[in-house]
This record gives C-alpha cells, structure tokens and sequence, in this order.
C-alpha cells in the first residue's frame, strides 16, 4: 500500500503513547504509523493489542539513547513527522536514579532531532518534529496563577529539569537549524492504561485490594487532572495545525487537592464494590512527603482552545468512573503489571515510609 505519510510516534507502548498511536491508527488510514520504543518497565505492548494488527501500524523495538539504532530507524523508513513521547516519566524514580533521565529525555531527544535534521537535508516542506511535554518544566505555583506559554521556566525535580533541558535542545535547534518543531506542555494524565505507580492507578489498585492508599504529606499538593484521550486529541490537532517554532499549553481547567480527589476515588470505588459509603476512606495513610514536592500545578490552555478549538471533557467525576471501570474490567492487565518487577519497586519505594 502507497501511505500519504510516514510517521513516528515515539514511547506508543507507554500510557499515552498508546492512545496517541490508536487514535492515529484508526482516524488516518492512509499514514504509516510507526511506535518505536524501548520497552522500559513502563512500555507495555498489551496497550496496543486492539490495533497490533492493523495494515498501517509498525513497532520498532529501539532505545533512542542508542545513536546507532536512531539512524538505523530513519534509515529505514522515510519520516515525514515524528510525534515523540518516550521518556521516563515518574517524578519519583528521578529522585531515587536520575541518570535515566538524563540519557532519555535530554540525549535521546537530541539523537532523534540529528537523525530528523539528516534526513530532511534543509527541505522542511511538510515536514514536523513534535516534542511532547510537561506543565512541569514550569515549577510550582503558588495558591494563585496559572502557567501559560510565556511563563518562565523553573523546574525542580530531576524528571522536570530533564524534561526542560530537553525543550530547550527542540527550542534551539528550530531556532538554530531550522528544524521545524512545536512543543506542547500538559498537566496530569488520567485514564486506562495508566502504569500503577501514578497516584491514580496505584490508589485504584490498593483501594480494590484493601491496601493502605499512601497520601504523600498532608496531601494539599493540587493539580490539574486532563483525561488522556483528551491529550490524546490536543496532540492530533497540534500536529495537524501546530505552527513551528510554537509551544502551546494543555490542561483540563480541573484543580484538585490530592487528599479530595482521593476522597472521591474512594466513594466511586465503594459504589462500584459493593461497600457500604466510607469503607475505603478508611485506607487513607498520610506518609512521609516527596522530597521538593511541587505545591501546585494550573494550567491556562486558552491559545489552544481559541487558535484550534479544542477543549476538555467537562465532568472529571464521569472519566474517574470511566478509569475506575476500566481498571476493574482490566484486573488481568494490572496483575501482569504488579507480578512482575513493579512489586519489588512498590516495596522499595514505600516501606518504613
Ligand atoms: P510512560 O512512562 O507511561 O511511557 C513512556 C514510554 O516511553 C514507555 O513505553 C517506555 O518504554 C518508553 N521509553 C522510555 N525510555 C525509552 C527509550 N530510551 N527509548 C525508547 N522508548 C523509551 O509515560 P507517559 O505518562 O505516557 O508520558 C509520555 C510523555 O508525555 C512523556 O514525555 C511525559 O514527559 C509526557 N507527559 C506525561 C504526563 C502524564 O501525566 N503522564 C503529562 C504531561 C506530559
Ligand atoms: O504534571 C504533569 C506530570 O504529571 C507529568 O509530567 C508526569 O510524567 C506525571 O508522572 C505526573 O507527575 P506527578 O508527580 O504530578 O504525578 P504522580 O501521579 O506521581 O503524583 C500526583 C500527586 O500525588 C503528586 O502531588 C504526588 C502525589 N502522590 C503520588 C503518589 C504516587 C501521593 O500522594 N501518593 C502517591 O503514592
């Protein structure tokens, strides 16, 4: 088959890779949809087996650190867009191994964009690299504001300082090469899918297994929860309409103190098993804080909302009762997820907490 386009959609077997690389799949037939990814621990292929089988998708097992492997990729196939999302995404495993972070998001990104820049040869016709983001790469707020485009960068753990290191590298090669680049920037994903060591997932899973749900501090930290299908169609609208050299922001206008929406959680769970109201509150332990835990994210997404239209679902208590059903009807999925290395990181990371 003859595509219209070929494109490279880094990290697709992670959490939201995978909805980016299904919505592509399904919604643009005739684009050759290529996943390449490492497999980390957070790569999971049974993300994908819904389309696995699709005539227009492709999975390339490569570790974008690997120079080699990145230029035997473009070498193979002929990219007219890259849409990158592979990375080591938990803030807490930058704290305890930051290196990781460092080789993925900072050199990987900078291996990927040399390969782009030599394989285009100066003609950018059509052409797009699209660096996905964090809110992150902002800091922290206090009880006031809202990040926009124009805020500052101040980042403060090792995951979000890579992640801005690596925005600056996509900064200076557009400005410097000409590399055609858009970056967008997006608060807390929500949704299937999601690796259980992010507060959602993992509340989820301790919540149905009547585990202690471990609050970090007072739990007061706030941030700003965006269903992942709906970053999922921020990123096809910004790859479709993005203006290089541009970065644009994507958050779901929804702030919640980590204690309420845990509280929530817990009423939907106690609904959805049978237990009479207040039983799963009753897990809730208040636990040792994240070291330089960032109070508050806000995110203002209105250039993205008034240059393409796009906007966030608007109940967040119907997509955590989406999430939450997903995660029961999925238990296989979890188990194979928390029967492998994940138990000893839950036990490393949370023991004499
Ligand atoms: P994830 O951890 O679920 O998935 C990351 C994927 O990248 C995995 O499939 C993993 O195997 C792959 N990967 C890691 N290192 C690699 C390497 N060296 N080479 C190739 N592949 C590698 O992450 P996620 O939560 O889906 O986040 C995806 C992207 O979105 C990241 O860039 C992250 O910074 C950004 N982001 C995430 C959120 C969020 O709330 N999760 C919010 C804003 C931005
Ligand atoms: O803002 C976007 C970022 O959101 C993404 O760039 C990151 O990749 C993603 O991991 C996420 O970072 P957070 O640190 O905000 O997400 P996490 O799910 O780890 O934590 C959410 C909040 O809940 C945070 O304030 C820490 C707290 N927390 C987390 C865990 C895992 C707890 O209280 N208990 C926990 O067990």
């Amino acid at each position: 088959m003859n595509f219209r386009k070929t494109i490279l959609i880094t990290g697709g077997a992670g959490f939201i890779g995978s909805h980016v690389v299904r919505r592509f799949v399904n919604n643009y037939p005739d684009y050759r949809i290529v996943n390449a990814d490492k497999l980390t621990y957070a790569g999971n292929l049974e993300n994908l087996t819904d389309i696995e089988k699709k005539g227009n998708y492709f999975f390339e097992k490569t570790d974008i650190v690997d120079k080699q492997a990145v230029v035997k990729l473009f070498g193979k196939f002929n990219f007219d867009g890259i849409i990158h999302l592979a990375a080591e995404s938990h803030v807490d495993r930058s704290i305890t191994g930051p290196d990781e972070f460092v080789f993925t998001n900072i050199i990987g990104t900078v291996n990927l964009m040399n390969a782009a820049l030599n394989s285009w040869q100066k003609v950018f016709v059509g052409k797009l690299f699209y660096h996905i983001s964090t809110d992150e790469v902002y800091g922290s707020l206090g009880s006031e504001g809202m990040f926009t485009e124009k805020s500052a960068y101040d980042p403060k753990s090792p995951y979000s300082a890579s992640k801005a290191s690596s925005d600056h590298m996509v900064r200076a090669y557009n400005h410097t090469f000409g590399l055609p680049a858009v970056i967008s920037n997006c608060s807390n994903n929500y949704g299937p899918n999601q690796f259980p060591e992010k507060l959602i997932p993992l509340a989820i899973n301790n919540i149905k297994n009547n585990k202690p749900v471990p609050v970090y501090g007072k739990g007061e930290n706030i941030r700003d929860w965006l269903y992942v299908e709906d970053h999922a169609a921020a990123i096809d609208l910004i790859f479709q309409n993005g203006k290089a050299g541009e970065t644009y922001n994507i958050g779901g206008n929804n702030e919640w103190k980590n204690i309420d929406l845990i509280r929530l959680l817990c009423k939907i769970m106690d609904k959805r098993l049978n237990r009479s109201i207040g039983t799963s509150e009753k897990l809730i332990t208040f636990v040792k804080d994240r070291p330089g835990h960032d109070l508050r994210y806000a995110i203002d997404s209105s250039k993205l909302q008034k240059e393409m239209g796009w906007s966030p679902i608007p109940s967040f208590e119907a997509g955590l009762e989406k999430t939450v059903d997903w995660y029961l009807s999925n238990s296989g999925w979890l188990e194979n997820i928390i029967s492998g290395d994940y138990g000893k990181y839950y036990e490393s990371m949370y023991s004499g907490r």
